[in-house]
């Protein structure tokens, strides 16, 4: 079983990180849309439907603030952000009263072919996203521990489609567990796509990171790694990671232009980077 958590995400929907991982999710499920056939969508830490950026948390954390707030502001004619924009349906000079999870961005990408299935250990951010999101008989919610899900209910039928493994990191072994999760689900259905998050702290936990991906030697994976504060700059978070493993065709070049584009909006001065790049597929090509 899963330790007890204090992890409440309210405090960071909206930040840069959600962001740049809903623009990363985004692009994949568009590109599973660009076929007839059904798609399957498991998202393992899925938490609610929506947040609302003026509950108390969201305030007290101001990361909502710094983050989507002020990409609005600065970033509204991007146009490598417009599909994003009109997702969440941001609009020029209007301040977004709740900001969508993941699991509302993915019901939002079903046609009714598909199907998506949300995993959510705390039961009240589960019957949250039950609530709030309409399933139109697509979607279903479970109370329970993602990692177990992905053994449970991977390969899905459909044979297409994507998971998101977007766990809090609140314990020292998160990372340890969620690779060991990939290469086991990555295992089940080699052809699915996967998107993990990563958070980003300092030049050396980033490569350590992405060392530890290598060493699965999955062939097609795909870092797109956005920083927006200096390293170790004693704000918790300097930058937000995304692995994707066998990414849709154009995602290099989409994420490259995207994150340039979320950069330039929010970053702090002189600070951060944008690095989206193949991590193995050069290493196994010779
Ligand atoms: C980073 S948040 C998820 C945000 C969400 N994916 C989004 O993009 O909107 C992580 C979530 O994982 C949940 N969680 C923590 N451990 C879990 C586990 N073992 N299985 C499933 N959910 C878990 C937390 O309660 C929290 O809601």
């Amino acid at each position: 079983m899963p330790a007890a958590m204090n992890y409440k995400h309210i405090y960071h929907a909206g930040n840069f990180a959600d962001v740049a991982k809903h623009v990363g999710l985004m692009y994949c499920l568009g590109a599973l849309q660009r076929k007839d056939a059904a798609f399957f969508v498991l998202d393992s830490h899925a938490g609610r439907g929506y947040y609302d950026l003026q509950a108390p948390e969201a305030h007290k954390s101001g990361e909502a603030e710094r983050g989507i707030q002020r990409l609005i502001e600065t970033s509204m004619g991007a146009t490598q952000l417009a599909d994003y924009f009109a997702t969440i349906r941001a609009r020029r000079g209007k301040r977004l009263a709740r900001y969508p999870g993941s699991p509302a961005l993915i019901a939002s990408g079903l046609r009714p072919q598909d199907r998506a299935l949300f995993v959510e250990l705390m039961p009240a951010e589960a019957r949250a996203a039950e609530r709030e999101i309409e399933s139109l008989g697509r979607v279903r919610t479970e109370i329970g521990d993602g990692y177990a899900a992905l053994k449970a209910f991977l390969p899905p039928e459909e044979r297409r489609g994507l998971v998101l493994i977007d766990p809090p990191y609140e314990s020292l072994d998160e990372l340890k567990l969620m690779l060991q999760a990939l290469a086991d689900a990555y295992r089940r259905w080699p052809s699915g796509i996967f998107l993990m998050w990563y958070p980003i702290r300092s030049a050396s936990q980033r490569s350590m990171v992405h060392a530890r991906f290598e060493a699965l030697r999955i062939p097609k994976m795909l870092f797109a790694d956005l920083a927006i504060h200096p390293d170790d700059a004693g704000v918790g978070l300097a930058g937000s990671g995304l692995m994707i493993v066998n990414p849709p065709y154009g995602a290099d070049d989409y994420l490259r232009d995207a994150y340039a584009a979320i950069h330039m909006g929010i970053a702090v001065p002189g600070a951060g980077y944008v690095e989206v790049a193949r991590l193995t597929a050069e290493r196994m090509a010779q």
